[in-house]
């Protein structure tokens, strides 16, 4: 059928045609805008899954709802180039002069910037060629002791009372969370811990691979206390049908019933699959009926493509001993699977020798620790791809 019409969108945060199954959590974030913009206290969240499920899909959408609730927001994304305060302050920094040219009465925007002038001045990092405005001074003995920990809180605080001072309201967007290092996450926990005790008007939502296992300690419970932690999973039969059904049908084109059965086999309902097998059984029909032949004609073509791109990208990306690795847990079949068992797949006495391998492929967002000793892949199917791109364990 006309390729132009495909009304499917398989890609790294492409909105889908339909967003299926997520009115949980998106009724969830509508309830949070709501209640900080009326000065009622509720907890910020961060919502974790695996790839492709639509963490990214769902912060887009959420942050076009905080707009048209009035927010103030801010976008990052979390990488292991860049520190958290490195992609913060630009956009606080907007954010703060924005709040400055609004009208109203106050000295709490210029405190802001004062804040956030020691704030830089402390933490030793490049941060390019910010002009921070020269008319302002740092105020000396607030975010500027270089401890991001302590510093990070004060600054939140002098911003969130700044947006109080002009009745606005902020809301970050924190994408692929998982990249912050320990003291950075910490230090976020404790900048909300400050907005919540003190009702200032600034949410998070986050988004990424688990983080909560990696926390210990006081951090872990204040995160606990202070955030829910929705799961966005693969959607279940009637989701993933409306996902597939509904685009087409605006289209005057039909899926046969088989033919959705046999793409919920495939997929298990990811999302990024559904999209990939929507995609292509669209190419591939020549009539208004999209049916199980059809599908059947273009799992092919699908698993080709996942195979190239999704999955090849990030195996290229390993080293030798990290294949072995992942291979070792592909052996054991779905997961998730214990550090014992593979470790004793792969042959070794003792699994010391392999933690340095696992906390590469854990930096590298390939697996992580869904509980303690316990270990998945972060890509859904990728233990069925491994054992087609290296057939001997
Ligand atoms: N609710 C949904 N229904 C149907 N398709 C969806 C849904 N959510 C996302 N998708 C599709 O899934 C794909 C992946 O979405 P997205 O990039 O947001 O996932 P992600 O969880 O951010 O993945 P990653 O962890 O790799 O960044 C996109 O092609 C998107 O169109
Ligand atoms: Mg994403």
């Amino acid at each position: 059928m006309d390729k132009i019409r495909n009304p499917f969108s398989p890609g790294a945060g492409a909105p889908p045609p339909e967003l299926a199954g997520r009115d949980g959590v998106l009724e969830q974030a509508s309830v949070l805008f709501a209640r900080v913009r009326n000065q009622r206290a509720e907890k910020s969240f961060i919502m974790t899954g695996l790839r492709g499920v639509g963490k990214t899909v769902l912060l887009n959408e959420m942050e076009r709802m905080a707009r048209t609730e009035e927010y103030r927001t801010i976008f990052l994304e979390a990488s292991d180039q860049k520190p958290l305060a490195v992609l913060l302050v630009p956009q606080l920094r907007s954010l703060l002069y924005d709040l400055d040219r609004m009208a109203g009465a106050g000295k709490k925007v210029r405190r802001g910037l004062a804040v956030l002038k020691s704030f830089v001045a402390a933490i030793k990092v490049s941060f390019g060629d910010i002009e921070l405005g020269l008319d302002i001074e740092p105020e000396k003995g607030t975010a500027d002791s270089g401890d991001l920990e302590i510093d990070l809180p004060g600054l939140f605080i002098a911003v969130g009372e700044a947006a109080e001072e002009r009745q606005a309201a902020v809301a970050i967007f924190i994408d692929e969370i998982q990249f912050f290092t320990k003291a950075e996450l910490n230090a976020l926990i404790m900048a909300m811990h400050k907005m919540q005790q003190r009702r200032l008007p600034i949410v998070l939502v986050g988004a990424g691979l688990p983080i909560l296992p990696g926390l210990a300690g006081d951090a872990k419970s204040y995160a606990e206390r202070l955030f829910s932690f929705p799961e966005i999973g693969p959607l279940d039969r009637d989701d993933a049908v409306k996902a597939l059904q509904g685009p087409v049908m605006g289209e005057g084109v039909s899926f046969e019933k088989s033919a959705l059965n046999e793409i919920f086999t495939w997929t298990k309902g990811y999302p990024y699959f559904l999209q990939e097998w929507g995609y292509q059984a669209w190419n591939q029909a020549d009539a208004t009926l999209i049916t199980l032949r059809v599908v059947k004609d273009s799992t092919i073509h699908v698993v080709n493509r996942l195979d190239e791109n999704f999955f090849r990208v990030r195996f290229d990306r390993l080293t030798d001993g990290e294949k072995r690795y992942l291979r070792a847990m592909a052996a054991l079949g779905q997961g998730p699977y214990h550090t014992t068992e593979i470790t004793r797949q792969l042959g070794v006495e003792r699994s010391t020798a392999l933690s340095a391998v696992r906390s590469k492929l854990i930096k590298k967002g390939m697996i992580y620790s869904p509980a303690h000793g316990q270990l998945s892949f972060t890509v859904p199917l990728f233990d069925e791809f491994m054992r087609r791109a290296m057939p001997v364990a």
